[in-house]
């Protein structure tokens, strides 16, 4: 039969990750890597999931994900023949796993002819539940849309606010430092920080604040503040312990090929790095520092 296919965008957090899990604004942008989801009717025995760094069959989590976000439109996994290419890598703080559950759910809306925009993002809302627990839903609105945006959870558990963010062109460097750390086990480490100690409140508190004037900064095109506030913003989150030896050493790295900021992004304990270049030749010179220590390395120039 015929193949439908779907797309979802992966994301970097620019601003704001682990204190918009506790109701403080964050900036994310989508970005033009993500997931490639093809699915025809037919019968296959496993469901495959194509990445930058090899494949695996769908099992656990995965496969509950897939099977779940597919039956939101009446399919049965195992009536279907597809695979998903992921060209971001897995579970390393650039939202692959939401760019997986909305290219797959954009598939199969496709290939039913059933649900609509709403339904997409309820499959997405239940696969990112299975993955990451108690998420704040950021990574979804990347991956269902794109650009810059702000977003801030509602405190009465209701939808979030998205709203989009007028950026320069931004050149972005990203490093995968160190195995991904699990989303979940992270969130629920800093969860269980702020119950211990009161005082974590005021660096989720300066969190949101440096999310807020970085908003400001991009919208007003000044790229030395977005880096400055970058770079708040990772020690602010090496106080609340996701920082770890080669994250610090990324970005001193980076620092000293003269990027504007850099901080990692997502939850932390592992995973990428992302370094904002003030122009072309120092965005290649914080490339090349990190691809000599060994590090996949991805570049991108986000233009809005
Ligand atoms: C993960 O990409 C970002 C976190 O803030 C978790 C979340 O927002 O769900 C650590």
């Amino acid at each position: 039969g015929e193949a439908a296919e779907g797309r979802g965008r992966g994301k970097l957090i620019l601003f704001g990750e682990h204190a918009v899990v506790h109701g403080y604004a964050a900036v994310a942008c989508g970005l033009p890597l993500g997931a490639v989801a093809c699915v025809r009717r037919g019968h296959s025995e496993s469901f495959r999931v194509d990445h930058p760094a090899g494949s695996f069959e769908a099992e656990g989590k995965v496969l509950e994900a897939a099977r779940g976000i597919v039956a939101r439109f009446g399919l049965r996994l195992e009536e279907l023949d597809g695979f998903v290419r992921l060209e971001v890598p897995v579970g390393a703080g650039m939202g692959s796993s939401a760019a997986l559950a909305v290219a797959l759910a954009r598939a199969a809306q496709k290939l039913s002819g059933r649900g609509d925009a709403q339904t997409v993002e309820e499959a997405v809302s239940f696969a990112e539940g299975l993955f990451h627990g108690k998420a704040s839903g950021i990574d979804q609105s990347a991956a269902l849309g794109g650009g810059v945006f702000a977003f801030k959870r509602d405190g009465a558990g209701g939808p979030p606010t998205i709203e989009p963010v007028r950026a320069p062109t931004l050149r972005l460097v990203v490093a995968q430092v160190a195995p991904s750390a699990s989303t979940a086990e992270m969130v629920a480490s800093v969860s269980a920080l702020a119950e211990r100690r009161s005082s974590t409140a005021a660096i989720f508190e300066a969190i949101g604040q440096v999310a807020t004037e970085g908003r400001q900064a991009l919208e007003a095109g000044d790229l030395q503040a977005v880096g400055e506030l970058m770079n708040i913003n990772q020690g602010l989150l090496a106080a609340l312990g996701v920082s770890i030896p080669a994250i610090d050493e990324a970005c001193r790295l980076a620092r000293d090929a003269g990027a504007s900021g850099v901080k990692l992004t997502g939850a932390g304990g592992g995973g990428c790095v992302v370094a904002l270049g003030p122009d072309e030749a120092t965005t290649r010179a914080i490339q090349e520092g990190w691809e000599v220590r060994g590090w996949p390395v991805y570049t991108f120039t986000l233009e809005s």
